[in-house]
């Protein structure tokens, strides 16, 4: 018998979801391993998506389950405030490891959300400290996503996760997004074009004055607005811009950390290193909900200085460092350094582009995007179907036709596990290029 035969569906209110057309007809998700999840219905699903961009090391990775196991049963929580436990000492000396060097001093937190709330609150409290408190705004991007706390929210650059939410923050500026068809459509990897668009940065700089400027906060990568590549040489001449007005540089890696990109991060990958990177979603493969935030040490300085019994930051969650997340923390590391997933991830990119390309010219589609092992197919409207309703189809098809894959707007979004196999890789697209035939 199916579980949803005996489900009550109406208490839970299922986030970023159309409720009650879900609750017709409710896709239930019941056992994961590897690459593949069981459904309430008995089928294997190949999974194109890694769970949300976050289970990168597979489903119930053996090594992480056991590390959680043992955890909960040794000590299940340890007091976060005025004291700790090893673990999490043991998991921020790891990350500060694989972040850029000199970004060794993290937060720890339990969503990207929180992370980059985090990572705003800091920024303004480092300028506060050091005189400057006239430094509150904050510039970020169209069609950017930075989780759904306020902070978060008022940085975003997606206007459906804007408009029920009021007058959010003062003093955030958005620079234009960077996608563009004609200049970009069908680019591999990074477009050659779009660099110019970073001197909107100075002229935002110039309308509010750089020294109200906290911080700039960008994904390197755009994710939830459509696997957004940055032109080649845009964040560097980002980078240049913010250090010539003092301003920090936060770069959203809650999708992009952890071997998405080929790399541990994203500022690996393109050689620019920020003030601050938020994390999330790999740092733990998903078993045990955490994030983080990578500081500067200059950051941290700053503001956690002297000797006296003061509290210095006035910042925490309860589960900060919690034991059972540092220890799937410190064993997803362990399984992305033990198996190479990130030299890994880099060596599928190219399979995983040749593939995603090869829809191109199948109907609908006006752009494919690709980076590491994350890439969006993009379509447009036919005579009698919005693009959205076209991507909702596809992804229908698919789930149906036992592949799971990311419909979000008018694109679908794919980003396997690290571990995914070439015909694994092969049968995503095939599956979508039957899902866009199977189309009237
Ligand atoms: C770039 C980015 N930042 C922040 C978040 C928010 O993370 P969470 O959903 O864990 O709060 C996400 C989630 O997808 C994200 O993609």
């Amino acid at each position: 018998m199916k579980q949803i035969d005996n489900l009550n569906l109406d208490n839970y209110w299922i986030p970023f979801t159309a409720n009650n057309v879900f609750k017709q007809n409710p896709r239930l998700l019941v056992e994961a391993q590897g690459m593949y999840y069981k459904t309430d219905d008995d089928r294997e699903i190949l999974d194109g998506i890694a769970g949300l961009w976050c289970c990168n090391a597979g489903h119930c990775h053996p090594h992480i389950v056991k590390a959680v196991q043992e955890q909960i049963a040794t000590m299940d929580y340890a007091t976060a405030f005025n004291m700790s436990h090893p673990k999490a000492f043991q998991l921020a000396e790891k990350i500060s490891e694989l972040t850029p060097e000199g970004l060794d001093r993290i937060f720890f937190g339990n969503s990207g959300s929180e992370a980059v709330d985090t990572a705003l609150k800091v920024a303004i409290a480092y300028h506060v400290s050091k005189g400057e408190g006239q430094r509150t705004r904050f510039i970020s991007r169209q069609k950017g996503y930075h989780g759904v706390n306020v902070g978060g929210t008022s940085v975003g650059g997606l206007p459906a996760n804007r408009k029920a939410f009021g007058a959010l923050l003062s003093g955030t500026d958005h620079l234009t997004h960077t996608w563009n068809i004609n200049e970009m459509g069908f680019s591999k990897g990074q477009p050659t074009w779009g660099l110019n668009l970073a001197e909107e940065l100075e002229s935002i700089l110039s309308l509010q004055d750089a020294s109200t400027i906290a911080g700039v906060i960008l994904e390197p990568v755009v994710g939830s607005g459509g696997v957004i590549i940055p032109p080649k040489g845009y964040l560097e001449r980002i980078r240049e811009i913010c250090d010539e007005h003092n301003i920090l540089l936060i770069f959203d890696e809650v999708i992009t950390g952890f071997g998405r990109v080929g790399h541990a991060f994203a500022a690996e990958r393109f050689n620019v290193t920020p003030d601050i990177i938020t994390m999330a979603k790999g740092l733990t493969g998903a078993a045990i909900p955490m994030s983080a935030t990578a500081f500067k040490k200059e950051i941290y300085d700053e503001i956690v200085s002297g000797e006296s019994a003061a509290i210095e930051l006035f910042h925490g969650y309860t589960y900060s460092g919690h034991p059972v997340a540092a220890a799937a923390g410190l064993a997803a590391i362990e399984v992305y350094e033990n198996e190479n997933l990130f030299e890994r991830s880099l060596s599928m990119e190219g399979i995983f582009e040749e593939c995603l390309h090869s829809l191109k010219g199948e109907n609908h589609i006006i752009d494919i995007r690709n980076l590491g092992l994350m890439g969006a197919i993009h379509f447009g409207p036919s005579k009698n179907k919005t693009a959205i309703e076209i991507a909702s189809e596809v992804f229908k098809y698919c789930y149906e036709n036992d592949v799971l894959v990311r419909f979000s707007g008018e694109f679908i979004v794919l980003s396997p596990a690290l571990i995914v196999e070439e015909n694994q890789i092969k049968e995503i697209t095939e599956t979508i290029k039957k899902g866009i035939q199977s189309i009237a």
